[in-house]
């Protein structure tokens, strides 16, 4: 994905230092005289425009630094009010209501970026309770739908007439890829190409600064690379496309179609590819939250094969800091990787969680956690490592993770274990079938995993499947 798109103004990395040197300037204060300087220094008019663009963030950044030490619970009365003063067209985003979009949509409306409207078609992973804190803020607008939908999707662009459109709807876990990879080419395919479409239909009628300014934000995945050996690299934005599951296949391909369509029909589009989030509203099937869930009520916790397998850990927060950046600075056409340079095993993982709960949970009677982790049948394909090396967004962009793998881990556990309702509330009903789908024939460790996945495919064959 890298290269620029032809026409696009590119900004050498000659420019780059003295740019955020600028940017400092320009959020220094209101009476600096920003658009004279902007002009002197990149003698063009489009630097102004820029200038303008650049500095909007730069001065809330001071709002949004102070409100991210809080925790999000307790300020919703704020979040409310900053919205509320924010107005102009809105970014729809897609899948708002799942893990990293709802956390997203929180960050967006409390920082006062302006109005959201949300499409989602609420699947097991989407929970309108994420949200409940901003329901009521005339800023945020919830679309129940599908990403497939082509007429809702074209509707949606006529009548909101949104500046940005910010990409997460996807099927997004890889064991239920495995087991049922059907939804993940309907949405994750299907439903990006729709939205392709149907934002370049929209981009046609735009003209002046709706036009210059509107962009298309694909929210991709590092798995889209494949895995890597231990002595490996980090995956960087070169890195060959070499996807192992059907859920990473499935993000290939719509990252492809993104690509495509920049190249061929010039969409405004970018691509963010992320590795491993944690933290709030993570729903309990992917590894942490489920550990942390497991855990709480004294069941096994799931170690797939030898537990060696190594994921760079982002703390969510970080993730949508990092696509806010992308949206608002980031140049069109480009990939940027996303990362929290944290490896990790899934093995410490587990043992950090457990000791995470020993510590804060010192009344539970499973304590040491650690006699909980149980080694099972290996996930069939199973990648071995991803690192990702996030240089090119901290250089260009000036992003950097704020949250330690130590500090981040220590804010979800302690979300988990307050908002337990919320734990109880995802999973009750289909998450029990799909807990034994995934994890009764797996339970003798050693089993062959290609063997556990025919296994539990014959059963969903014959049962039916979520
Ligand atoms: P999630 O599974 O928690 O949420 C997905 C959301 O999309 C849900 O709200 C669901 O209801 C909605 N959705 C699903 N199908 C839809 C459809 N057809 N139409 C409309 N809405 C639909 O996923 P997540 O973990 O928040 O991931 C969001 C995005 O980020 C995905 O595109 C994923 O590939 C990507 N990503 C995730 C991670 C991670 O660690 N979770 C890492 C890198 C990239
Ligand atoms: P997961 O959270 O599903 O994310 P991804 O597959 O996208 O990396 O899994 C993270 C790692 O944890 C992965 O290597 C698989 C492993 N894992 C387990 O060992 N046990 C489990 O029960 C789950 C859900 C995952």
């Amino acid at each position: 994905m890298a290269g620029a798109i032809p026409g696009e103004r590119v900004i050498v990395s000659f420019y780059l230092q003295p740019l955020r040197v600028f940017r400092l300037f320009l959020g220094a204060g209101p009476f600096f005289p920003r658009n004279a300087v902007a002009v002197l220094l990149f003698g063009d008019v489009n630097a102004v425009i820029s200038a303008r663009r650049w500095w909007l963030p730069a001065r809330r950044c001071r709002t949004q630094k102070e409100e991210f030490r809080k925790e999000m619970g307790s300020m919703q009365s704020e979040k409310v009010e900053t919205a509320k003063e924010s107005s102009g067209a809105p970014i729809l985003v897609t899948g708002g209501a799942g893990f990293i979009g709802s956390n997203f949509v929180l960050e967006w409306l409390a920082s006062g970026k302006g109005p959201v409207v949300n499409l989602d078609k609420l699947t097991y992973a989407g929970n309108p309770e994420n949200l409940a804190s901003v329901e009521k803020n005339p800023a945020y607008t919830f679309v129940h739908g599908d990403i497939c939908d082509a007429a809702l999707v074209k509707r949606l662009f006529e009548e909101h007439r949104p500046r940005a459109i910010v990409h997460f709807a996807a099927e997004s876990h890889v064991d239920r890829s495995i087991l049922g990879p059907e939804t993940f080419l309907r949405t994750n395919i299907d439903g990006t190409f729709t939205l392709l479409q149907a934002a370049r239909s929209y981009f046609a009628t735009l003209e002046g600064e709706a036009r210059d300014g509107f962009r298309f934000l694909h929210v991709s995945t590092d798995e889209v690379y494949g895995t890597l050996e231990p002595e490996d690299p980090a995956f960087h934005e070169e890195t060959p496309y070499a996807p192992n599951s059907p859920y990473a296949a499935s993000k290939a391909s719509s990252d492809h179609l993104v690509r495509a369509w920049i190249h061929t029909y010039g969409l405004p589009a970018m691509i963010t590819n992320c590795s491993n989030n944690y933290g709030p509203y993570q729903f309990p099937e992917k590894l942490i939250p489920l550990m942390i869930a497991n855990a709480r009520k004294g069941k096994p916790l799931p170690v797939y094969g030898d537990g060696q397998q190594v994921r760079d850990w982002l703390y969510v927060v970080d993730h949508c800091r990092a696509l806010a950046a992308v949206l608002e600075r980031g140049r069109v056409g480009e990939t940027y990787n996303v990362g929290g340079g944290n490896q990790r095993s899934n093995l410490q993982v587990v043992t950090t969680l457990c000791e995470l709960l020993d510590e804060l949970s010192p009344d539970s009677p499973v304590r040491p956690h650690k006699q909980l982790i149980t080694y099972v049948a290996d996930r069939p394909g199973h990648d071995r490592r991803y690192a990702i090396d996030a240089r090119k967004l901290e250089g260009e962009l000036g992003w950097k993770a704020q949250e330690s793998f130590e500090t981040g881990l220590r804010k979800t556990v302690e979300w988990y274990l307050a908002n337990t309702a919320w734990v109880e509330s995802v999973t009750s009903g289909a998450y029990q079938h799909w807990v034994a789908q995934n994890y009764d024939s797996r339970e003798t460790a050693g089993a062959g995993s290609r063997e556990t996945a025919d296994a539990v495919a014959r059963e969903t064959t014959a049962g039916g499947a979520r």
